[in-house]
């Protein structure tokens, strides 16, 4: 092994995620990241939205240890230095925005197991491993089939059972529910739904954040210039549309029938029960 993987170490302190005037600029010139200013605590959801071209996918890029930090990112308490990103890539489980970047070999069973082997885990574990992620995402009857002939939705599960074999402490999704038909997106809601650790996910459709995370933070322009609850955030349809966003289409169709008050828009993961006070919509403003 030679030193600059030898820095297997124990868990270190800190939050999940600190950016610190995080920046980016790519060769040619496009700035990808103006600077950005972030913490995430461990365990904690998050959604980052932004217009096209804010800078999630080069933040997320970030965050799993693809390239290393200008400015300052610490990785759960690690900075993300060239030397330390071997260590964080081990650490934190990377959702590309296109499966096919993801997948290589020639069946979905071979790319799960991928990760496991070449991290020197034995024949067992790693068949514990390729069986328990492929049954998290309901795809266990893809593991013989040729990853190229796979449905949209088919691969994005199979991508993400790639990432969960590694066991990850962080996970980092770039727009999963691109290309998802409804089965495909409700298996990706039920396995986030049970995910238990740091969940970051950069996405334009708004409305799987509704049930998946509890923090936002808004980009544009290459830096985070907003962050906040997501149950208000999502429900904020002026400050989503100031930077280019629309809000989750219950939202708007509730806004839309006069529920304006963001405090009686229901969240989706709260109980049925109280859903119910909807039936009582809210009282047309006074004349004067
Ligand atoms: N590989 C790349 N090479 C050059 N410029 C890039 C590359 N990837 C992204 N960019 C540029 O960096 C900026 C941020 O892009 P990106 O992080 O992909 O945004 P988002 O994911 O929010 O759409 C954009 O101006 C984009 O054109
Ligand atoms: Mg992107």
């Amino acid at each position: 092994m030679t030193d600059e993987n030898s820095a297997e170490r124990g868990p270190e302190p800190g939050p999940a995620l600190r950016a610190e005037k995080l920046h980016y600029r790519y060769s040619e010139g496009t700035a990808g990241l103006g600077s950005v200013d972030l913490q995430i605590g461990r365990g904690e959801r998050w959604g980052i939205i932004g217009p096209n071209g804010s800078g999630k996918s080069t933040l997320l890029h970030h965050f799993a240890g693809v390239y290393a930090a200008k400015g300052h990112l610490w990785v759960l308490g690690l900075e993300a230095t060239k030397r330390n990103l071997p260590t964080i890539r081990r650490q934190v489980g990377f959702l590309f925005q296109d499966p096919d970047d993801q997948l290589f070999l020639p069946t979905v069973g071979a790319d799960v197991a991928f990760g496991p082997r070449n991290a020197g885990l034995g024949e067992a574990e790693v068949e514990a491993r390729v069986a328990g992620a492929l049954a998290r995402l309901e795809v266990s009857h893809l593991r013989d089939r040729p990853t190229h002939r796979l449905s949209g939705g088919e691969k994005q599960g199979a991508a993400i059972a790639t990432v969960l074999a590694l066991d990850p402490e962080i996970l980092v999704l770039d727009e999963p529910t691109n290309d998802l038909d409804a089965g495909a997106r409700r298996r990706l809601e039920r396995f986030l739904g049970g995910w238990s650790k740091t969940l970051v996910i950069a996405t334009h459709d708004l409305e799987l954040l509704l049930g998946t995370v509890d923090r936002i933070a808004v980009l544009d322009g290459g830096s985070c210039v907003v962050e906040g609850n997501s149950s208000e955030l999502l429900r904020d349809f002026e400050l989503l549309e100031k930077h280019g966003l629309e809000e989750p289409p219950t939202v708007r169709i509730l806004r839309e029938a006069g529920v304006t008050d963001p405090r009686r828009i229901p969240d989706p993961r709260e109980p049925a029960d109280g859903a119910a006070q909807l039936d009582t919509p809210a009282p047309p403003p006074m004349a004067d």
